[in-house]
């Protein structure tokens, strides 16, 4: 790390980012493709699937953070306006928000639903609400709504990289490639 800050992304750091694009689109899936959780639903594959791969991004985003509090990134692009870069770094803090947060809400929804959360069937998670708790109910209203924000927020961040890369040909983009 430089006295600026580390001015790239570590692999380690492109690799969780890469890790988690892939298991927040197949998670959106699982989300489509199972059926709607209500106070009679029997667990079924794709439930399994929705609650494995969520707790999965709450793990390894609880690493990602660790290791960007270790290892911070400036923002790229310092020739674009100053609203750019609020909107920018909000956008990153809200995925970092939502991600750390959303999956413990849809956790107290499954267990106030009766529905037991495990790691791929390997692991046995513990209830975290009791049954038909109100405000787990709740949470599992607040968990669907913050993850489809969530999904806007995705299309406008990979928008604004798309829009760096092809229109002010920066490196924003290539910076958090595998290879530059
Ligand atoms: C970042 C990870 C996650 C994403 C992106 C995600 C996404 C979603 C989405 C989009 C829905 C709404 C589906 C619809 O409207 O038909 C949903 C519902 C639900 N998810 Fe997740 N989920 C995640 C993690 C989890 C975890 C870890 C659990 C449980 C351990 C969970 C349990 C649930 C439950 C119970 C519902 C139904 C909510 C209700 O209507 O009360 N989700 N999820
Ligand atoms: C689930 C979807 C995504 C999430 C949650 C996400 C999350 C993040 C976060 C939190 C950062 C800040 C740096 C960090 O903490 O690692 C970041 C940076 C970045 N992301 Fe994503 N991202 C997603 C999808 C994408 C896609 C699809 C693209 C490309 C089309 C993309 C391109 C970038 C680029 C280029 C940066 C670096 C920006 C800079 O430092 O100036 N991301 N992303």
């Amino acid at each position: 790390m430089t006295s600026h800050g580390a001015a790239v992304y570590t692999p380690t750091a492109k690799a969780l980012h890469w890790t988690i694009v892939l298991l927040v689109t197949i998670q959106f899936v699982t989300a489509l493709a199972m059926p709607d959780i209500g106070p009679h639903t029997q667990p079924d594959t794709w439930i399994g699937l929705h609650f494995s791969i969520g707790v999965l991004i709450l793990v390894v985003m609880a690493a990602r953070l660790v290791h960007r509090l270790m290892y911070p990134v400036p923002l790229e692009a310092s020739q674009a306006p100053a609203w750019e870069r609020v909107v920018a770094l909000l956008i990153h803090r809200l995925f970092y928000l939502i991600l750390l947060t959303g999956p413990l809400l849809g956790w107290a929804s499954a267990s106030a639903h009766r529905l037991t959360v495990s790691l791929f069937g390997l692991i046995t998670l513990p209830s975290i609400a009791a049954p038909k708790a109100r405000w787990a109910l709740t949470a599992g209203d607040v968990h669907a709504t913050a993850m489809w924000v969530l999904l806007a927020l995705v299309a406008m961040h990979a928008a604004a990289a798309l829009y760096h890369h092809v229109v002010r040909h920066d490196a924003t983009l290539r910076r958090m490639l595998p290879v530059e």
